[in-house]
């Protein structure tokens, strides 16, 4: 049985997502990717960025499921580990002392706007705790800026999203870098991304 998800939005941002990468990846070493959903992004960027070792990550069984699907699908099974089961909310992470230590850069695609306002708290904290000195942490997604959309297509989002679950919603970049600084980040870079998304990159100071 063939337990691979197909996300349409994640096959639509790969490509955008990997030219920002391309800028902040280490060479090498461990990348924790936070929500990795289907795990499509997973594997395009492992296949791309071969020097790092790519640890996918995800609270879903079945989202689990297809990372794995994914992984063997394309014949990575040897360079990459299975997915872990990361809650962010759940702290501390539950990670191996091999991750730990080879650890250097996170990434969290399409999860803050997703989950409650909680989770974007308990991932700078974590994040903060797991990442050494100098490493960076990428966010992807839809933000408000000073409080506005920037676009009535990121406004009916939020409220479609608001209607599902009263906790979710299109965050506040402001409101998003004072929890980073809150947690001793500095911001590296606010990218401009296609269809009204950003990249948002926190280096750990
Ligand atoms: C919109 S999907 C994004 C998936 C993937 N990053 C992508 O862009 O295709 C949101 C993901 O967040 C995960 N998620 C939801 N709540 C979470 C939490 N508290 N901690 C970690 N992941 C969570 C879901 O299981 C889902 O895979």
């Amino acid at each position: 049985m063939d337990e691979r998800l197909f996300f349409p939005a994640t096959e639509r941002n790969s490509y955008s997502i990997h030219k920002v990468l391309t800028k902040y990846l280490p060479k090498n070493g461990f990348v924790l990717e936070i929500a990795s959903g289907s795990g499509e992004h997973a594997v395009t960027f492992q296949k791309l960025f071969p020097g790092i070792t790519w640890q996918t990550s995800d609270p879903v069984i079945v989202h689990r499921k297809s990372i794995s699907a994914w992984i063997r699908h394309k014949g990575l099974e040897e360079k990459m580990p299975p997915p872990i089961n990361i809650d962010v909310e759940q702290k501390p992470w539950d990670l191996s002392e091999k991750i730990k230590l080879n650890l250097k850069f996170i990434v969290c695609i399409n999860l803050l706007h997703i989950s409650s306002w909680s989770c974007t708290e308990s991932l700078f904290e974590e994040s903060s705790n797991q990442l050494k000195k100098g490493d960076s942490l990428m966010l992807y997604g839809p933000f408000k800026i000073n409080g506005e959309h920037t676009s009535s297509s990121n406004q009916l989002f939020d409220r479609s999203l608001k209607s599902k679950n009263q906790k979710w919603g299109v965050r506040d970049l402001e409101t998003v870098h004072l929890v980073a600084k809150t947690n001793g980040f500095e911001k590296l870079e606010f990218i401009e991304m296609p269809a009204n998304n950003l990249s948002v990159i926190f280096r750990k100071i």
